[in-house]
């Protein structure tokens, strides 16, 4: 990138300088991804496999040639490592954050967790997990705030009118903020600004999802985030384990109310947090802890998504997270 473009044009066509390091760092992950897609290929692999098995079987009735169908895998491969390594790191990293700096909500979850482990002290299944609606709301609310994906682009294949009357030209880029739009007055009250997972909460203490459109984190409509589900399974086995062992303190104080309205972050494809999140963590004692194990059910593939999100984590730098039975 130029803020002359016309000399990153240059640089391109002449391949050189980090246009030639760009060229070179996108063969670098095709590759790994498209070695993954071949090694698929010399197994003995059917639909009721792990996920890539599955889209390998899918994608061998499809219309295309070989290679485009090789190449199709590949970009998913690279879409999943993506979504379920950055962007869910990056959402739990602000959650941490913001937790640091709202106390009563911290407690809230803790008293949840334990609720759960009194009642079923050695395993978690999806239905414990789905139980926890408070950590559900908590972890949705951080989102509102603090949107992995701060901005969706899309691009219009033809003229278009959009329903408030607005026209779109072909090949125009439409731009939906995610991020003003989770702290929008209009779309959230008064209160917009402010940490409150209790929005998301119904009178019975239980979830309730809003609406996509209003709450467009994972997209809306027909090509909205399909991980989403995934998502939340995923973040909420990683603060049981994390808010079991440790209690996290944020280095130079968490997301307090005040921050919240000028928060550190930086702006790219993805909203990360500026300087990453500096944090000391505290074994907490024995007693303060619950037994956990983790089992849930077709718990292969989770367990092994969890494993490479744990090593993605930006949050820490030693091991976090021993099971005991
Ligand atoms: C916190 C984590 C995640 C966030 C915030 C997120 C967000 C999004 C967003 C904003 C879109 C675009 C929607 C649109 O264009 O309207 C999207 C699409 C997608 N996401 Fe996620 N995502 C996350 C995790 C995941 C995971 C873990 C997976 C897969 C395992 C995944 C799979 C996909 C796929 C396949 C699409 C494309 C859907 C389509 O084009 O039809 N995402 N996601």
């Amino acid at each position: 990138m130029s803020p002359f473009p016309a000399i990153s044009k240059l640089k391109r066509f002449l391949n050189i300088w980090n246009e030639r390091k760009y060229k070179q760092a996108i063969a670098t992950v095709n590759q790994f991804a498209m070695d993954a897609v071949k090694s698929k290929e010399t197994q003995n692999i059917d639909e009721k496999g792990d996920l890539l098995s599955r889209f390998t079987v899918l994608t061998y009735g499809m219309e295309r040639n070989e290679n485009s169908r090789r190449e199709f895998l590949r970009d998913n491969i690279i879409s999943f490592i993506f979504a379920g390594k950055d962007l869910t790191s990056i959402a739990l990293t602000w959650f941490f954050w913001l937790l640091d700096g709202h106390s009563h909500c911290k407690n809230l979850i803790r008293k949840e967790l334990a609720t759960l482990t009194l009642n079923r002290p050695l395993y978690l299944t999806f239905d414990d997990l789905k139980s926890l609606n408070y950590l559900h709301a908590a972890l949705s609310e951080s989102m509102r705030l603090f949107p992995p994906v701060p901005v969706i682009s899309k691009s219009a294949l033809d003229d278009d009118v959009l329903p408030d009357g607005t026209f779109v030209g072909e090949g125009w880029f439409a731009d939906c903020s995610v991020y003003a739009m989770g702290r929008m007055e209009r779309i959230w009250g008064s209160d917009c600004r402010e940490f409150k997972p209790e929005r998301w909460l119904d009178g019975n203490g239980v979830y309730k999802r809003l609406d996509p459109f209003k709450y467009p984190v994972f997209g809306c409509g027909y090509r909205s985030c399909f991980g989403r589900e995934m998502v939340y399974v995923q973040m909420k086995l990683v603060v049981v384990a994390v808010m079991n062992e440790f209690e996290i303190e944020v280095v130079g104080g968490g997301g307090t109310p005040e921050k919240v309205v000028d928060p550190p972050y930086r702006v790219a494809t993805v909203l990360s947090m500026k300087k990453g999140l500096h944090a000391r963590l505290k074994k907490r004692e024995q007693t303060q802890q619950q037994s956990y194990g983790a089992r849930v059910q077709d718990g292969g593939v989770i367990m092994a998504l969890f494993g490479l999100f744990l090593v993605g984590l930006s949050l820490y730098k030693r091991k976090l997270y021993t099971t005991r039975g």
